[in-house]
């Protein structure tokens, strides 16, 4: 992929700029064409007349152009933004992280990562503590959430003598990633109509109390923002959830089972994939108080009869035609078994199996550990990974993509 693409290669000040000329080397002999801009930090790390010479390019270090530059123009940021197919960042200080997260424009890099039309790929690099910091952590899911790729560091020893989770990865895994989010960002979704449904259900007792589950709605939500940014028309039908909607998304909040099984009948015709992620209760209570219940009305404890609500993906199985159907199952005992079964009595094309026990998978978290189980072939296990990084496995599975 990374034959005749246009990349524009980010560098800030971090100790791991000086793997970068060897970087900015592999790029060049995949015949991809260059441009680097730095921070004035990171000149300090690696010197731009090497950036230069190996780019057979002028490295941008001041956000305005100096004399006799062959970048004339005040506005080379808007120029290069639309330039490039796409930006990798490398390394991402804590620093530059916190600026994209606030949208800060103060330097060559931030400022063309502001301007970009193209995928924005982040290799972020630091101390083990200022990874970890909850500040650096919080920035990250922002930038998830705007549609940055991350590449995330690996554990190993630092710069500092500590050892942990803070170094760049090696330059030939930087480029083999770069050169998978460009085939992927490739629109190789486009034309493809997707519904997603993402969250928990609220089952209502009276107008103020629910019965809900604990789902953040994160999965779901990552699996639209994959399937948007790889071109797809993307319909989410969500329950309440607190995530920003992935750009280029149509999002329908819903609040019950009920709802959400409405919503999913009105909208899942002429969908290539049908992707139910949402947590849906699978009973409600049979009748909601019009008023709010008081104790007294319940002084011998409260015994709430539930009804079982509709199954959607079982309504969706009972007359899939060519729409490929995906559920989600969350287990926590016997689960490849029961992962199955439940594939086969819902007519789904794929189960997608996480067990809410182990650490690093199911609600909340960032990551997620998951198999996926086709109704035909076999089993894939994969490892920890960002959810984003699940939901465009689970895409490439899908639609065939490798
Ligand atoms: N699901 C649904 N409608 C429901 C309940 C669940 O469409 N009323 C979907 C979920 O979105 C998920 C899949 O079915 O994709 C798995 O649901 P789950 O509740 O785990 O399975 P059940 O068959 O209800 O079995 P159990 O709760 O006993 O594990």
């Amino acid at each position: 992929m990374l034959k005749g693409k246009k990349i524009i290669l980010g560098v800030t000040g971090g100790i791991a700029a000086y793997k970068i000329p060897l970087l900015l080397r592999l790029l060049t002999k995949a015949n991809a064409g260059v441009r680097v801009v730095m921070t004035t930090a990171a000149a300090q790390f690696t010197t731009p007349e090497t950036l230069a010479a190996l780019s057979r390019n002028e490295v941008v270090v001041d956000i305005f152009p100096k004399q006799g530059s062959v970048i004339k123009s005040e506005t080379w940021h808007v120029m290069l933004g639309q330039w490039a197919d796409a930006m990798l960042i490398a390394p991402a200080t804590a620093n530059t992280l916190a600026k994209l997260a606030y949208g800060y424009a103060d330097n060559a890099v931030t400022m063309l990562a502001l301007a970009l039309r193209c995928p924005l790929i982040l290799a972020p690099a630091m101390d083990v503590d200022m990874w970890n910091h909850p500040a650096t952590q919080q920035n990250l899911t922002k930038l998830r959430e705007y549609g940055y790729f991350i590449l995330p560091p690996e554990i190993g020893e630092l710069a500092s003598g500590l050892v942990g989770e803070g170094r760049m990865p090696e330059v030939e895994t930087l480029r083999d990633r770069v050169d998978a989010i460009l085939e992927r960002s490739y629109q190789d979704m486009r034309g493809k109509k997707i519904l997603v449904t993402a969250g928990p259900t609220y089952e209502a007792l009276d107008p103020v109390r629910f019965i809900g589950n604990r789902s953040s709605g994160k999965m779901g939500f990552a699996l639209a923002q994959a399937a948007s940014l790889r071109g797809a028309d993307v319909t989410l039908i969500s329950g309440p959830v607190h995530v920003e909607t992935p750009r280029n998304v149509k999002r329908i909040d819903v609040e019950s089972a009920e709802q959400m099984h409405n919503a999913v009948m009105k909208h899942r015709k002429h969908q290539d994939s049908i992707i139910m992620a949402a947590a849906v209760a699978d009973y409600a209570p049979a009748t909601v108080a019009a008023h709010k219940i008081k104790k007294e009305e319940m002084k011998q404890g409260w015994y709430a009869v539930l009804k079982k609500t509709p199954d959607i993906l079982e309504s969706l199985g009972a007359k899939k035609g060519k729409t490929i159907l995906v559920g989600f199952a969350l287990e926590t005992t016997n689960d490849v078994k029961n992962a199955t079964a439940k594939l086969k009595t819902k007519n789904l094309d794929f189960i997608i199996l996480n067990n809410a026990l182990q650490e690093g998978a199911g609600f909340g978290s960032d990551t997620n550990i998951v198999s996926i189980i086709p109704r035909n072939g076999k089993t894939i296990r994969l490892p920890k990974m960002p959810k984003f990084d699940v939901a465009n496995a689970i895409l490439d599975r899908v639609f065939n993509k490798g």
